[in-house]
């Protein structure tokens, strides 16, 4: 690190000529073989969403960078109405508000996150926004939903009349209890290594459905439903919020593999404390953690059976189940 910013001070006073073989030596990549590097680039996203990780890895493909393919990567499910956990169509909370929770983390280790949104899908796209274009992390509510219109993002209405139908249903039991899996929930989190070896990430999620109004998850939350570094790697997060935020996962996980675990180890130590500190409720709820590190190694763990991840590398989308605990 100090080598390049050594690096770039040096190009800036004149003399990153002489260096400029130096400075392509000193990207992050300059500890990889070949054999590494063709690993590149490399898509992976929580559960089962194979058009929004074609959607990434496709862009990479074509010379993206990390950001630009995660955002478009993540929008698809934002903007997939049958997905009742994310973006439009997303359920409500119980007084049938339908509000979004989105993060986006750059290889520069910027940051940008929404909570509450109510007007716009493109959460992950709004969050990008508070990132670049002002000088704060996150912003929560009307205040949100007012900067994605002043940044020209379409007002929405993001209740379909198929979420709807399901919250009448609901009104009539109105059962607190998550559906495992199911409600608890699909959150789409993405990572993205790009060609030249650097990360993104994202993390967008409608939230818990029927949750109580004004509930926020771990989803728009830097270092519990994502985080990453761009010289260890990146971990994102799904399933219940209130659980994953308490232990602070994703910057678990990056934070062990920076002490030499693999994305493997780093996952299962991040759910076992989980299940440690949830000891009599733990059946009750899924949480599931997938993670990528600098060599393109991944790792996925979580609670409960049934939680898969889908990763596209060279052209090919994969779903893999996750290791699990029970
Ligand atoms: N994992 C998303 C949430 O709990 O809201």
């Amino acid at each position: 690190m100090k080598r390049r910013k050594f690096i770039e001070r040096s190009s800036l006073t004149g003399i990153g000529i002489v260096f400029s073989s130096t400075v392509i030596n000193a990207s992050p990549l300059q500890n990889f073989n070949q054999k590494q590097m063709n690993k590149f680039p490399i898509t992976i996203a929580t559960w089962n969403f194979p058009n929004a990780s074609k959607r990434a890895g496709e862009l990479l493909s074509q010379g993206a960078n990390a950001l630009d393919a995660v955002e478009q990567g993540v929008m698809v499910e934002e903007a997939d109405i049958r997905n009742t956990t994310v973006g439009k169509g997303g359920a409500p909370d119980r007084d049938g508000n339908v509000t979004l929770d989105a993060c986006i983390m750059s290889a520069s280790g910027n940051a940008g996150a929404v909570v509450y949104l109510k007007h716009t899908s493109k959460a992950a796209s709004v969050a990008r926004k508070v990132m670049e274009e002002t000088p704060h992390v996150m912003l929560a509510g009307e205040g949100a939903d007012l900067f994605a219109i002043q940044q020209g993002f379409e007002k929405e209405e993001l209740f379909t009349e198929s979420s709807k139908a399901d919250y009448q249903e609901w009104l009539k039991k109105k059962e607190y209890k998550p559906i495992i899996n199911i409600e608890n929930h699909d959150t789409i989190g993405m990572l993205c290594i790009d060609k030249n070896g650097d990360l993104a990430g994202a993390c967008t999620s409608s939230g818990l459905s029927y949750k109580i109004n004004g509930r926020v998850g771990d989803s728009p939350i830097i270092g519990s439903g994502l985080f990453l570094d761009n010289e260890i790697g990146g971990a994102v997060a799904t399933g219940m919020g209130e659980a994953i935020m308490k232990s602070v996962g994703s910057f678990l996980i990056v934070e062990l593999m920076r002490q030499g675990k693999s994305p493997q180890e780093a996952c299962e130590e991040a759910i076992n404390r989980i299940i440690k500190a949830n000891p009599n409720t733990y059946k009750e709820f899924q949480a599931a953690f997938i993670a990528i590190n600098k060599k393109g190694e991944i790792g996925s763990h979580c609670i409960q059976k049934g939680f898969s991840y889908v990763k596209y590398q060279a052209d090919k989308n994969e779903n893999i189940l996750s290791s699990y605990n029970f």
